[in-house]
């Protein structure tokens, strides 16, 4: 008898599937199916008005997400789709894997409303398990017995992170080299800054750790992708690097604590969830102080440009989310000038100049010792 494993969630689906088992005994196999947004969109739920039940409107009219499967059908998505061969971009899995992923969604777990065209659902992001959804409505139940039931957790930002990564940093080299796709940079917290929210933060959220975390789980997908040559491109040693660089320096001066691991292994995902158990609300200023003082790696001369010039692009979006999150942010805003100096030497890593880059750094570390 062979064994077929698919998603075996408690549900009301159960039935025999013949062409998937041998034949000498049938295994009744309990499916979960993945729902559309339909089924969280009737008027009684988030397709009404009110706090929680305007989600459904105001997600189609505000999230980006709700025009992901759009983005497929415009002339730029052609024009990718004939410099890679592709005939019919809006079909083929290359691009609905992360643009619409109900399309490729196996018959079996095909929920009767699943849509296509809805590009990343509601699904896409919190699951759909129908177990859960028919309980997290009851009042009785809290965050954690509906996460009992099946609901993802997207509160800590661990697993947040582990949520939106599967979509937002590793690519196949082919798609930006060849298609000209844009190139993919993981970055939690202005991700998060950036879509417009259709739910309450949770209380205590702190962009910092988020941010750190994120970069964590970065790191660990750059690290995984390439070992196991889903990157091989050019530049993906130099950009896997830089996220290590950064991870170490951040870590070492943090409750996250020291790195002596590498990306590969299992270290990092325990790592990368224990950043976030550990971080404290002092570390993002830590880590503030400790990034502004890099200047010099910057003419370290052992380090070659382009690994130079990744650092650079990601220490940026670093510190401006560091600052985001500073308590202090008024005071802050002293060092938004340097930062912007800083945002427009690590713009183009072609044209990237680390001397020019350590510059604006000391520039800005001495923005940000006076407005201290
Ligand atoms: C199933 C894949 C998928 C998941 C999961 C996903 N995204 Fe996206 N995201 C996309 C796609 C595709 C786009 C591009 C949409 C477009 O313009 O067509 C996008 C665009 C965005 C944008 C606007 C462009 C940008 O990069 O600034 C933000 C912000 C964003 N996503 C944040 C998030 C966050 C936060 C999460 C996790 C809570 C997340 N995404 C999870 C696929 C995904
Ligand atoms: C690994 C996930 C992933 C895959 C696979 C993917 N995309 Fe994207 N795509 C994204 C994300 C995320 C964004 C938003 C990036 C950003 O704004 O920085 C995006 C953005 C785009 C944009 C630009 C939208 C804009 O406003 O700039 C186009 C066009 C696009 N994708 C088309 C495609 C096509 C065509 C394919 C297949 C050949 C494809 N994508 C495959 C994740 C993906
Ligand atoms: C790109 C990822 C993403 C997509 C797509 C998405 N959400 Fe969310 N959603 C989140 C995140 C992140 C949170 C905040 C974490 C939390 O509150 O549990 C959230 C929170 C919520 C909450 C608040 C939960 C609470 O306990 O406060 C509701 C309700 C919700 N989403 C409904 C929806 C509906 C309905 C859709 C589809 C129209 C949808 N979401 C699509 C990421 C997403």
């Amino acid at each position: 008898m062979r064994i077929v494993k698919i998603l075996f969630v408690a549900s009301s689906f159960c039935w025999p599937l013949p062409d998937l088992v041998g034949t000498e005994e049938s295994v009744e196999l309990v499916v979960s199916k993945v729902l559309g947004n339909q089924s969280c969109a009737t008027s009684g739920c988030h397709g009404g008005s009110g706090p929680l039940h305007g989600t459904m409107a105001k997600f189609n009219r505000e999230d980006p997400h709700a025009r992901s499967f759009a983005t497929l059908a415009t002339p730029r998505s052609a024009r990718m789709g004939e410099a890679l061969g592709i005939a019919d971009v809006t079909a083929s899995p290359s691009c609905t894997a992360c643009h619409a992923p109900a399309a490729v969604v196996p018959a079996v777990m095909r929920g009767e409303d699943l849509r296509v065209a809805e590009g990343v659902g509601c699904a896409s992001c919190h699951d759909s398990s129908d177990t859960w959804l028919r309980s997290h409505t009851r009042p009785d139940l809290d965050h954690a017995q509906k996460v009992a039931a099946g609901m993802r957790d997207l509160r800590p930002a661990y697993a947040r992170a582990n949520a939106c990564v599967a979509c937002h940093q590793v690519i196949a080299p082919n798609l930006v080299y060849t298609g000209r796709h844009p190139r993919l940079i993981f970055e939690l917290d202005g991700m998060i800054a950036a879509e417009p929210p259709h739910w309450r933060e949770v209380q205590g959220w702190d962009g910092a750790k988020a941010w750190f975390v994120g970069q964590a789980v970065a790191w660990r997908e750059a690290a995984v992708a390439r070992n196991a040559g889903r990157d091989d491109s050019v530049g993906a040693a130099e950009r896997e690097r830089a996220l290590a660089w950064l991870v170490r320096r951040t870590g070492g001066a943090t409750s996250a604590g020291r790195v002596d691991f590498d990306a590969k292994s299992a270290e990092a995902d325990a790592y990368a969830r224990k950043a976030g158990e550990s971080w404290q609300a002092a570390d993002g200023e830590k880590a503030l102080r400790e990034l502004a003082t890099c200047a010099g790696e910057f003419r370290d001369s052992k380090v070659t440009r382009l690994e130079q010039a990744y650092r650079a692009e990601r220490l940026v979006l670093g510190l401006d989310r560091l600052l985001a999150a500073w308590p202090e942010r008024v005071r802050a805003a002293a060092c938004g000038s340097a930062l912007t100096q800083l945002f427009s030497a690590a713009q183009s890593v072609p044209d990237f100049s680390p001397e020019e880059f350590a510059a604006q750094l000391d520039g800005f570390e001495i923005a940000l010792t006076e407005s201290k």
